[in-house]
C-alpha cells in the first residue's frame, strides 16, 4: 500500500523523536512492502519563525490532503512572548479544529516493566492500569467564546464552555465504540451538580447509551474522578469527558502510569484520517541532548498504521519490538532504573528498529 503523511515535526525534542519515528516507519515499509511517503507541515513554533503564523494554510492543506498525519509537540519559552493569536498552541488548536477531530483518544496503561516508575502505591498499582481516555477535543471552554476588557476600572475576562446535543452526541458514539472493543464499561465525567454544559452532556451521554445495551454507563463528577484516579485507577475502563476536564485528567492518568514518555494519543473525527501524538510536551530543557524517550512517538506511528491504516500486523510487529526493547532492560534516562541499560533517544530508535 501506499500512503501519505503529513509530518510535524515540532519543536524543542520534537525533530529528534520524529526521526526515530520515521525510521521505525521506513522499517516497517521495508519489511511488508508498503511505500511511505512524507511531506513536512511546519506547525507550531517552527512555523512562526518560518512564516510568522503557527499554522499556516499551506500545512493545513498538506494535513487535509494527507492519508494521516504524525505530530511530535510544539511550543517552548521562546514563544511565550509572543501574542496569544501567534502562540504554538494555537496551531495545534486550529489543526484539531481545521481537520475536525473531534475525538481524543488517550490510552493509560501501565507497562508491565515499568511497574516501579508509577508514583501510586504497589499495592494500588498491583490491580492493575488500563483504561482510556476520550476526550471531546473541539468543544468546550477552548472554543466558545473568549473576552477580556475593562469594566470599571478592572479587567474582566470570560471564556464560554458550550456544547450542543450533536456535539456531546458523537463523542460519546465513540466512547462506547472504544468500550464495545474493551471490558465493555464507560464512565461519563462531568460538573452536572453544577454547570448547565454538564447537565446536558449527562442528559445526552445517558440517551446514547440507550443504543449500546452491552457496555454499562457510570457517571461521576469530574472532582471525584481525580480523586478515584490516584485512590483506585483500576475501576476504569473507558473515561468520556469534555475538552478542559479532559486535559487535566489525561494528565493525571498519564502520571499514575509513570511513563509519560511512553504514551501515544490519536485524535480522530469522522473519517480515517487522524492525527497521531505522543501525550509528552517538547521538552526544551533536554532538546538536542540525544536523551528523549522516543518510544511515545513511535508508539503514536503505531496507533496510526493501526486506526487509519488498517495495519494491524504491521501496528503489533511495531508494539512487540518497543515490548521487547524494554524486556530487554533497555531505557531511556526518564525510565531508568537499578540495573537497566541506558540509551539515548538515536540508540533507543534504531534498537526498536533493529528489534522489528
Ligand atoms: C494537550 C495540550 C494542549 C491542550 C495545549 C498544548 C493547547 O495540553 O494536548 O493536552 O490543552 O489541549
Ligand atoms: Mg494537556
Amino acid at each position: 500500500m501506499t500512503k501519505n503523511i503529513a509530518i510535524i515535526r515540532g519543536d524543542g525534542i520534537g525533530p529528534e523523536i520524529m526521526a526515530e519515528a520515521i525510521s521505525v516507519l521506513n522499517r516497517i515499509a521495508e519489511k511488508f512492502g508498503h511505500t511511505f511517503n512524507y511531506t513536512e507541515a511546519p506547525m507550531g513554533g517552527e512555523a512562526i519563525d518560518k512564516f510568522e503564523d503557527p499554522l499556516p494554510q499551506s500545512s493545513l492543506d498538506t494535513c487535509l490532503n494527507s492519508d494521516s498525519v504524525l505530530l511530535s509537540a510544539v511550543g517552548g519559552p521562546k514563544w511565550d512572548s509572543v501574542p496569544k493569536e501567534k502562540r504554538p498552541e494555537r496551531g495545534l488548536l486550529r489543526l484539531r479544529a481545521g481537520m475536525e477531530l473531534y475525538a481524543n483518544i488517550r490510552p493509560a496503561q501501565l507497562f508491565d516493566e515499568l511497574r516501579d516508575a508509577s508514583p501510586l502505591k504497589p499495592s494500588i498499582v498491583d490491580k492493575g492500569i488500563d483504561f482510556v481516555v476520550v476526550r471531546e477535543l473541539i468543544g468546550g471552554a477552548y472554543f466558545g467564546e473568549h473576552r477580556t476588557e475593562k469594566l470599571d476600572g478592572e479587567y474582566y475576562a470570560q471564556d464560554i464552555m458550550a456544547y450542543s446535543e450533536h456535539e456531546i452526541e458523537r463523542i460519546a458514539h465513540v466512547a462506547f465504540q472504544t468500550a464495545q472493543k474493551r471490558r465493555k464499561a464507560v464512565c461519563s465525567v462531568d460538573k452536572a451538580n453544577v454547570l448547565d454544559s454538564s447537565k446536558l452532556w449527562r442528559k445526552v451521554v445517558t440517551k446514547v447509551a440507550e443504543s449500546y445495551p452491552d457496555v454499562t454507563l457510570s457517571h461521576m463528577y469530574v472532582d471525584n474522578c481525580a480523586m478515584q484516579l490516584v485512590k483506585d485507577p483500576s475501576q476504569f475502563d473507558v473515561i468520556v469527558t469534555e475538552n478542559l476536564f479532559g486535559d487535566i485528567l489525561s494528565d493525571e492518568a498519564s502520571m499514575i502510569t509513570g511513563s509519560i514518555g511512553m504514551i501515544p494519543s490519536s485524535s480522530l473525527g469522522d473519517g480515517t484520517r487522524g492525527l497521531y501524538e505522543p501525550i509528552h510536551g517538547s521538552a526544551p530543557d533536554i532538546a538536542g541532548t540525544d536523551t528523549a524517550n522516543p518510544i511515545g512517538m513511535i508508539l503514536s506511528a503505531a496507533m496510526m498504521l493501526r486506526y487509519s491504516f488498517d495495519m494491524s500486523k504491521e501496528a503489533d510487529a511495531v508494539e512487540k519490538a518497543v515490548d521487547s526493547a524494554l524486556k530487554a532492560g533497555f531505557r531511556t534516562v526518564d525510565a531508568m532504573s537499578e540495573g537497566k541499560t541506558r540509551l539515548g533517544c538515536r540508540a533507543m530508535g534504531k534498537t526498536i528498529c533493529d528489534m522489528i
